[in-house]
């Protein structure tokens, strides 16, 4: 038995509703992480703000509440012994001149079209996957998860 790590995955509005992008990311995600729980939900400007809240002072703040309230969001409460940093990885790069022309695989490299519209959420570090899970998911039970597939998840 090996201990899950969790992290949250947002899909972005555009993501969400473009099909292709949809279809490959819930591949790249049901192939590599153990999908504990997934819902899809539309934020209101102020939950989207409140979320994102750290960012409440930078130049891009309004731009990105308007978008992740723009339309339907798919959240995934996803493990993996390395949950946090695998799902960054396969992310990539915040803006998207970076993501397209230093790592045109990633995720946000094939899919991003703006620093905006970048695609995904991941949680940063252990502490916000755990916050930004009680966030969407008041009543998840943190409750230690397990995998007997050491070799897939490891
Ligand atoms: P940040 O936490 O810096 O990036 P990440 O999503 O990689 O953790 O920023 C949060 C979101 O804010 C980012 O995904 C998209 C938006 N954003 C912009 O719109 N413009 C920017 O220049 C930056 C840095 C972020
Ligand atoms: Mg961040």
């Amino acid at each position: 038995m090996t201990k899950l790590q969790l992290t949250l995955a947002i899909i972005k509005p555009h993501a969400v509703k473009n099909p292709v992008a949809l279809s490959y990311i819930r591949n790249v995600i049901k192939n590599n992480f153990v999908v504990i729980k997934t819902k899809r939900i539309i934020l209101d400007t102020e939950a989207a703000g409140n979320f994102y809240k750290e960012h409440v002072e930078k130049f891009f703040f309004n731009r990105l509440v308007t978008f992740m309230a723009s339309g339907s969001i798919d959240l995934h409460i996803m493990g993996h012994v390395h949950a946090v940093e695998l799902w960054r990885r396969m992310l990539g790069p915040t803006k998207v001149y970076k993501a397209q022309f230093q790592e045109p695989h990633c995720l946000r490299g094939m899919f991003g079209i703006s620093d905006t519209r970048n695609v995904a959420h991941g949680s940063d570090s252990q502490s916000s996957a755990e916050r930004e899970i009680k966030f969407f998911f008041p009543e998840f039970s943190f409750y230690n998860w397990h995998t007997n597939d050491e070799v897939r998840y490891r």
